[in-house]
C-alpha cells in the first residue's frame, strides 16, 4: 500500500498546465485502490508569500472548488487544509532542530526567491522543512511533486536519516518523489520554450480555469503555430503544434499519437477550431461547476472540516511517538 501525499499551492483557480500536468494525474492516482491519498492546500506555504488575507482567503477555496469540481473523491482519500492540522508546525520546529542551517541556505529555490523578492522572511528560508513535517506527520511512502520541488525532497529523506540515526530508530521512512510533470508539461500558447505559468505577464499565454467559451476561443485563434500549412507527421522543429497536439490529447483523455492521428492533414484554422472545441468540451462544465461551489462555499468549507478531523486523528500517534523519541514526554 502506498501511501501518495502532495500539497497543492493555493494560488486561485488553476490554469490548464495545473490541470493536466497534476490535477488530473494526481485524481487518477487517488482512484487506485492500492492508495492511500492525503491532499492538502498548502496554505502556511502560501502565506510565506501572500500578506493580503482576502486573497488568502478566496485562493484557498478557490483551489479546494477546482479539486473538487474534478471529482477528487474526499470519502475515500483525505483533503484538508495544511493550517487546520496545527500539530504540522509543531513538528516542523523539531525538524528544523535537525536541519543544519546551509542546506537550507543552499536551497536553488530560497536562492531564487531571495534574490526575486523584496521581503525575504525567515518562513521562506524553513519552508523546505515544513514540507518534510507536511510528509513525515503522516508517514507518506510516494510524493507527487512538479521538478522544482525535488530538491526538497531530497531534504525531506536526509532528515529522515539524521532523525533515525541520531535516536537509534527506524522511526521515518524514506520517501520516493513522483515527478508529476513526466505526466504531460503544458507549455505557453505564445512561446513553447516556456511551460505555461501564472506568473507569465501576459493572460493570452495561458487557459485558465475560470475562462469563459469565448476567451478560450480567442486565445486558441491567437496562439503561436508556424508557417507550415497543415499537421503532418513530421513534428521537427513544430514545438508549438506539438504542445497544442498534446493539449488536445490531455483534454479528450487520449494519447498523443491518437490526438496526431485525429489532427492530421488539418489546416492551421481547421485545427484550431477542434481544440477549441475539445477545450471548451472539458473545461466548460468544471467551470460551471467551481463557479456553482464558489457561489455557495459551504460544502467546501464541510468538505475541508470534515478532512480536517480525521487529518487530526491520523497525525496523533505519530505525533506523541515523536515526543517520546526525542525526550519530550514520557
Ligand atoms: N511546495 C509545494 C509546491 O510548491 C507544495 C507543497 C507543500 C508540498 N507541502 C508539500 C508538496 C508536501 C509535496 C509535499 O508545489
Amino acid at each position: 500500500m502506498a501511501r501518495i501525499l502532495t500539497g497543492i499551492q493555493s494560488t486561485g483557480i488553476p490554469h490548464l498546465g495545473n490541470l493536466l500536468g497534476a490535477i488530473i494525474p494526481a485524481i487518477k492516482m487517488s482512484k487506485d485502490p492500492k492508495n492511500d491519498s492525503l491532499f492538502f492546500i498548502a496554505d502556511l506555504h502560501s502565506f510565506t508569500t501572500i500578506r493580503d488575507k482576502d486573497i488568502l482567503k478566496q485562493n484557498t477555496y478557490a483551489t479546494a472548488a477546482a479539486w473538487l469540481a474534478f471529482g477528487f473523491d474526499t470519502k475515500n482519500n483525505l483533503f484538508y487544509r495544511q493550517s487546520d492540522v496545527t500539530q504540522v508546525c509543531e513538528l516542523a520546529w523539531y525538524l528544523n532542530c535537525f536541519t543544519p542551517f546551509p542546506m537550507l541556505a543552499n536551497a536553488h529555490s530560497f536562492k531564487d526567491k531571495s534574490d526575486r523578492l523584496s521581503d525575504v522572511n525567515s518562513g521562506l528560508f524553513t519552508y523546505p522543512v515544513l514540507m518534510a513535517a507536511d510528509i513525515l506527520l503522516y508517514k507518506a511512502t510516494s510524493v507527487p511533486v512538479g521538478h522544482d520541488q525535488l530538491q526538497h525532497l531530497e531534504l525531506t529523506n536526509d532528515i529522515v536519516s539524521s532523525f533515525n540515526s541520531k535516536y537509534k530508530v527506524d522511526h521515518f521512512n524514506k520517501i520516493t518523489p513522483i515527478l508529476s510533470e513526466k505526466t504531460q508539461r503544458v507549455m505557453s500558447l505564445r512561446n513553447a520554450a516556456n511551460k505555461m505559468s501564472k506568473s507569465d505577464l501576459s493572460d493570452m499565454t495561458r487557459i485558465n480555469l475560470s475562462d469563459s467559451d469565448d476567451l478560450i476561443a480567442q486565445k486558441i485563434k491567437k496562439a503561436k503555430t508556424d508557417a507550415y500549412s497543415e499537421i503532418s507527421e513530421n513534428l521537427e522543429d513544430r514545438a508549438e503544434v506539438k504542445n497544442l497536439l498534446s493539449i488536445y490529447a490531455g483534454c479528450l483523455d487520449i494519447s498523443f499519437e491518437q490526438s496526431l492521428n485525429d489532427n492530421i492533414g488539418k489546416s492551421s484554422a481547421e485545427f484550431k477550431a477542434s481544440l477549441t472545441d475539445a477545450l471548451i468540451n472539458s473545461i466548460g462544465p468544471i467551470r460551471d461547476k467551481i463557479n456553482s461551489l464558489l457561489n455557495d462555499e459551504s460544502y467546501i468549507i464541510d468538505c475541508l472540516k470534515k478532512g480536517r478531523d480525521r487529518a487530526i486523528d491520523l497525525s496523533q500517534q505519530n505525533m506523541n511517538d515523536i515526543k517520546k523519541i526525542i525526550g519530550l514526554r514520557k
